[in-house]
C-alpha cells in the first residue's frame, strides 16, 4: 500500500494507472476509521482494480464553533486498517497543499443544501463539494462510494456530479450500526457512556417513524411530534432537527404518500450525530 501526501504526486500516480486501463474506486473519509468506512473500501475493492482512500480532515466544511480541533484523529491506526483491507493507495494530504495561499475557488449546490444539515451548519456542504470536487479531480476515479449515514451529502454530491458533467459513478452504500442500532461514527467516540446510551433515541426515533407508517399513519407532523417528545424524554439528548422530506429534492412533506426520508440531528453535550431512514409505503 502506497502513502502520498501530495497533490501532484497522487495525480500523476493516478493518472498512469488510467492510462494502463486500470479501474479506480475512491473511498473519501476524514478518518478515524470504523466499519461505516471499511464497508465502502470492502465494495470499492470488490468493484475496482485499483482502491484509493483519501483521509483528509477538511478544515472548510466545519464552521466557527465546530469541532475542528477536537475532530477524532488516529492516521496510523488507519493506515493499518487500510491496509488490511486490501486498499492500494492512501492520499494524507495536508491542509497548506490542499488550499494553499490565494485558493479562492469553491463548488456550490445551492438548493439541495439549504435544508436539515445545510440550515444547522451553514457553509458546511459548500466545504463538502469543494473537496470532493478536488479529490475526483486529483484522482479522477471511475465509482466514488459514500455512506447512507450522509444522506443529504450524497444527494449533493450525485448533484455536483450531474451538474457539472463529471465522469465517474458515485456508489451509495447502506449505514453500518451498532449492535443496539447507534450509526456507526468517527464522533462516537467522544460520547460519556451515559451520553452513549442516551444515543439511541437515534434510532430509536427511526424505528417509531417506520412504525407508524407500517400501521398507516400518513400525517407527517404526528409522526414528528412523536419524535420530538421522544427526544425531549430523554434528558442527555437536544434536538437540531427531525424532518420528513422527499428523498429526491430533500423539501418537506405534510404527507407520506411515496418514498420518504426521516432525517435527524441531536446533540449530546458538545458532539452532535445524525442518522436517517429511507421509509417505503407498506
Ligand atoms: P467521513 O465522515 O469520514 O465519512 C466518510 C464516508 O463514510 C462518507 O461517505 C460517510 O457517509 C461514510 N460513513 C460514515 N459513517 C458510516 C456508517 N455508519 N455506515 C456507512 N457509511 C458511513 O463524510 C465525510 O467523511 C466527509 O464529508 C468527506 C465526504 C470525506 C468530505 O470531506
Amino acid at each position: 500500500m502506497r502513502v502520498i501526501d501530495e497533490p501532484p504526486s497522487v495525480q500523476r500516480q493516478c493518472t498512469s494507472l488510467r492510462r494502463e486501463g486500470k479501474t479506480i474506486g475512491l473511498v473519501p473519509t476524514m478518518g478515524a476509521f470504523h466499519e461505516g468506512h471499511l464497508s465502502l473500501m470492502r465494495s470499492a475493492r470488490a468493484e475496482n482494480d485499483v482502491v484509493v482512500v483519501t483521509i483528509f480532515v477538511n478544515p472548510i466544511q466545519f464552521g466557527r464553533g465546530e469541532d475542528f480541533d477536537s475532530y477524532p484523529r488516529d492516521l496510523q491506526g488507519d493506515l493499518a486498517q487500510a491496509e488490511r483491507t486490501g486498499v492500494d493507495l492512501v492520499f494524507t494530504p495536508s491542509a497548506e497543499a490542499i488550499y494553499p495561499k490565494g485558493f479562492q475557488t469553491y463548488v456550490d449546490v445551492i438548493e439541495l443544501t439549504e435544508g436539515l444539515c445545510g440550515a444547522s451548519r451553514p457553509g458546511h456542504f459548500r466545504g463538502v463539494t469543494t473537496i470532493v470536487t478536488k479529490l475526483f479531480n486529483l484522482i479522477r476515479p471511475h465509482r466514488a462510494y459514500f455512506g447512507q449515514k450522509d444522506y443529504q451529502q450524497s444527494a449533493v454530491v450525485r448533484r455536483l456530479v450531474d451538474d457539472l458533467n463529471l465522469d465517474l459513478d458515485i456508489v451509495l452504500l447502506p449505514t453500518v450500526r451498532e449492535a443496539d442500532g447507534l450509526a456507526m461514527s468517527s464522533r462516537n467516540v467522544r460520547l460519556t457512556p451515559p451520553q452513549r446510551r442516551a444515543a439511541c433515541v437515534l434510532h430509536a426515533s427511526l424505528r417509531l417513524a417506520e412504525e407508524r407508517v407500517s400501521v398507516g399513519e400518513r400525517s407527517a407532523k404526528a409522526i414528528l411530534d412523536e419524535i420530538r417528545a421522544m427526544i425531549e424524554a430523554e434528558p442527555l439528548a437536544r434536538l437540531d432537527y427531525v424532518a420528513l422530506c422527499d428523498p429526491e429534492t430533500l423539501k418537506p412533506l405534510d404527507r407520506i404518500e411515496g418514498p420518504t426520508l426521516l432525517a435527524l440531528a441531536v446533540r449530546f453535550g458538545g458532539t452532535r450525530l445524525i442518522d436517517n431512514s429511507l421509509i417505503r409505503l407498506p
